[in-house]
């Protein structure tokens, strides 16, 4: 844990009012912009508007005991530790357990296949119990190192590796490099056994519009590495809206109090939200929002619930969260101010991401962020 976090006393806390140019008042009363009321959303860019804003800083009690989570004085102190000059190497310090992430158990037999006007998840293909661990979306000139996993006899496997295309290649080991942009098709074909897997993988150049969704290990993922298409509008998913519905009535038999504040957002309504926010901390902004396309509340499967205040996670309601959420198929996606390094985004105790129970529960008995589990990073190219 960083030391900047251990002498906090100062949370900004910010009244912003906004006129928008539809004549919609918004007023919010956070430090977060994130609280445009949803059903209040405008289409307007909220650029156009003619803003008022007022910042008030608010003193705040230091942490009196150490179980008390630490409070960051400003975003900027969180740019020196999270923002580093060089994107961070992930992939070289941690090996996947594929014990992480099982294909015995699909996450997307929980996430159900949905459709959004085009698009489809790609589920990679398989002539057996073979699986691709990797994503979906290579970076031109960038490599991925593609696993497998073959339960029950993964030490006996004998995989050989192939791509279609010529939009990537892959050496002997599994490692991917992406060459120029289009799709290919890697293929992981077991020679012992005849058992063959195949991934759709996509090369892109930064800044590249997708149409498709990032899968990594058939996960589907919204990061700073991995963007979403402008127009992908599949609202909240339907089994993350279930299964949120039963932690709230268990939450509450408990006699605990969880609502959701936050839920699918829209690109379009992302953008406003990131803008209120770069408004406020300039570049700052990314550390605490996700620019247009690369929010996960856009993918459907996010709920942000009670309050946006670091304070939540002392109260019960954030101490159940983060207890039982996993039964639920949620996972606590962004868990601490430390793990920012790996999900380029500060803490949010409030901030849930349904992945289903099977999942959910690997990240959580795993102890590491998604991005680890996954071996992916999350840096804007
Ligand atoms: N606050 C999270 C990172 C988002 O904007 O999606
Ligand atoms: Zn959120």
């Amino acid at each position: 844990m960083s030391k900047l976090f251990r002498n906090t006393a100062t949370l900004l806390t910010v009244v912003m009012l906004i006129s928008s140019c539809s004549s919609q008042n918004f007023t919010i009363i956070d430090h977060d912009p994130n609280r445009i009321m949803e059903n209040e959303q405008s289409t307007d860019d909220i650029s156009t508007a003619n803003d008022n804003v007022v910042i008030e800083a608010v003193k705040l009690p230091e942490a009196t005991s150490a179980e008390a989570e630490p409070i960051p004085k400003t975003v900027s102190e969180l740019a020196t530790v999270i923002a580093p000059a060089d994107p961070p190497d992930i992939t070289a310090n941690l090996a996947l357990d594929a014990n992480d992430i099982t294909s015995n158990d699909p996450p997307l037999m929980e996430l159900s296949v949905k459709t959004s006007k085009k698009y489809t998840y790609e589920v990679q293909s398989t002539t057996g119990a073979l699986s691709i661990l990797g994503p979906n979306l290579v970076y031109v000139g960038e490599k991925f190192d593609f696993d497998y996993i073959y339960p029950g006899d993964h030490e006996k496997a004998r995989v050989r590796w192939s791509v279609t295309g010529t939009a990537g290649s892959i050496a002997s080991d599994g490692m991917f490099t992406a060459k120029e942009k289009g799709t290919c098709t890697v293929i992981a074909a077991d020679i012992t056994s005849g058992v063959t897997a195949a991934l759709r993988v996509h090369c892109i150049a930064p800044g590249d519009d997708v149409d498709f969704i990032p899968l990594v290990n058939n996960i589907p993922i919204a990061n700073k590495s991995y963007p979403l298409p402008k127009d992908y509008e599949p609202g909240l998913d339907p089994n993350a809206q279930a299964a949120f519905a039963k932690l709230q009535a268990d939450a509450k038999a408990a006699g605990l109090n969880i609502f959701a504040i936050s839920t699918y957002r829209s690109y379009t309504y992302q953008k406003q939200v990131y803008a209120g926010w770069m408004k406020l901390y300039g570049n700052d902004a990314d550390l605490v929002s996700a620019r247009p396309g690369y929010s996960e509340h856009q993918l459907g499967l996010a709920i942000d619930v009670n309050s946006l205040e670091y304070s939540f996670a002392n109260t019960a309601e954030g101490k159940w969260i983060a207890a039982h959420c996993s039964d639920y198929g949620f996972i606590l996606r962004y868990p601490s101010f430390d793990a920012a390094k790996y999900t380029g985004y500060s803490y949010e105790p409030w901030h849930l991401r349904y992945v289903g129970r099977s999942v959910a529960k690997a990240v959580e008995a795993s102890g590491k962020t998604l991005e680890e589990c996954l071996r992916i990073d999350s840096y804007y190219r």
